[in-house]
């Protein structure tokens, strides 16, 4: 296993351009298996997620190619004879479990694992199935695995996610382009990547109204065929940056290939910290202020404040001048790395769902562990602000979600080396 050994503090300054986004790219290739023909997605991250993705693709027959010179991924769905998502994949990587949608869409017929996921809580796919059902599906459980069966053309009828969720608004959408006579979703995700699925949807032959509203209205096609797209920037990636910009009063950072619509209300909260920020088509330039101030957030779903940067802003909040209150209402208890930061001597209190932040402490070097994506990358912010050593232990978990993360951070100034971790 490896591990990352910061020296810090080291303020940040140059260029850092954004990859492709993990999130939006994994529901275009479960949508790829829709098709009658061939698809590529272009701008696809060499993440270990999507390297997961294309193996869990693989175990159907379908062909996958990953030209990783050109972030390129050709995908091939004319061979598929093999209806089934197995557990020793879908466990390492949530949303695999787009299979289901994607076979059960297509075939009629599939056999997924019910998914792991990251660590913090249960992560239910209730509302998945629920809207599988509704719209005709039969729907069983055996031993872990969903045993899916729909007919060739469905009733269809409404469905209301409750909560709103990414995950059940993609899966539905997969499984009912083909299928659903008229199937509509209400309080639908309305994230970027989902509006960028059902667009692709749609130009491959789909028939969805509401694309970009909480109300979507699917009424079924015969056939699907494959196309080139061009998948988006990744909005977490880009907001990471921007608060690594923010977190040394002398970084100032040039974000490029960014897409800043895809970030919502973030770029205005950020602002309040003091920052400031100039934003030019795919490039934001950040300049961090002398003194950060205290600024409280609620996560909420697109275009409120990301649940994927919440870990991230209350790190950045250990260096403001002040107190702040960090609170998640998607996930109530998103905190693990809240004891990692309190070693490098942050102050950090944990109540329900929310953090409440002590700044400014200034911080110390230390061996911390990293739990999750979101986490891992906020321990790393604070390793390069925090005077001295640290040790990030278990950064696989950074691998997951994070492109190139050393290089682009020893680009602009950074002093980060991944090394083999001792047992
Ligand atoms: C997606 O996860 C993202 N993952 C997550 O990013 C992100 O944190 C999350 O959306 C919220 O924005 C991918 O896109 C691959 P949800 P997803 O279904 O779809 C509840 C990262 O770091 N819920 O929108 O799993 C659920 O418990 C990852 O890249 C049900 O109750 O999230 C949560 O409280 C982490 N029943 C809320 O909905 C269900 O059937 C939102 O979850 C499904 C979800």
């Amino acid at each position: 296993m490896d591990k990352f050994v910061i020296e810090g503090p080291t303020p940040l300054r140059g260029n850092i351009a954004i990859s492709g986004s993990k999130n939006a790219a994994l529901p275009l290739m479960a949508a790829a298996l829709l098709a009658d023909s061939p698809t590529t997605i272009t701008n696809v991250p060499k993440l270990r997620d999507i390297y997961t993705f294309n193996n869990v693709i693989r175990v159907t027959g379908a062909h996958v190619e990953f030209d990783e010179d050109n972030n390129c991924l050709h995908i091939d769905p004319s061979h598929i004879n093999h209806l089934e998502a197995p557990y020793e994949l879908v466990r390492k990587m949530r949303a695999s479990f787009y299979m289901l949608g994607a076979l059960l869409g297509k075939f009629g017929e599939a056999k997924v694992s019910l998914p792991g996921g990251c660590a913090w809580g249960p992560r239910p796919v209730d509302l998945h199935l629920e809207g599988m059902k509704t719209m005709g599906m039969e729907i069983n459980l055996d031993k872990g695995y969903v045993l899916g069966k729909a007919n060739d053309s469905l009733p269809g009828g409404t469905f209301t996610l409750d909560p709103s969720s990414v995950g059940a608004t993609v899966n539905l959408l997969l499984a009912s382009v083909l299928k659903a006579e008229e199937f509509t979703i209400k309080n639908a995700a309305v994230e970027p990547d989902v509006v960028l699925l059902a667009k692709t949807l749609n130009k491959m032959g789909a028939n969805i109204e509401g694309v970009g509203t909480d109300v979507l209205t699917v009424r079924g096609v015969d056939k699907l065929q494959g196309l080139e797209v061009d998948n988006a920037p990744d909005r977490i990636e880009t907001g990471t940056y921007m608060i690594a910009a923010a977190m040394h009063p002398e970084s100032e950072l040039t974000i490029t290939n960014a897409n800043p619509v895809d970030l919502g209300v973030f770029p205005k909260t950020f602002e309040k910290t003091g920052a400031q920020i100039e934003i030019n088509g795919s490039e934001i330039f950040v300049k961090a202020p002398k003194e950060l101030s205290p600024t409280s957030i609620q996560t909420k779903i697109y275009p409120g404040f990301p649940t994927d940067l919440q870990a991230q802003w209350a790190t950045m909040m250990t260096q403001a001048t002040g107190k702040s209150i960090v609170t998640d209402t998607i996930y109530f208890d998103r905190f693990s790395y809240v004891p990692e930061l309190n070693r490098l001597g942050a102050d950090l209190h944990v109540d329900e769902n929310s953090v409440t932040i002590k700044g400014q402490t200034p911080l110390e070097g230390a061996s911390v562990m990293s739990t999750d994506l979101r986490a891992s990358v906020s321990l790393v912010l604070a390793g390069m602000v925090a005077e001295g050593r640290s040790d990030i232990l278990r950064i696989y978990h950074l691998d997951r979600g994070y492109e190139k993360l050393e290089e682009k951070l020893n680009s602009v100034g950074a002093n980060i080396v991944r090394t083999e971790q001792e047992e």
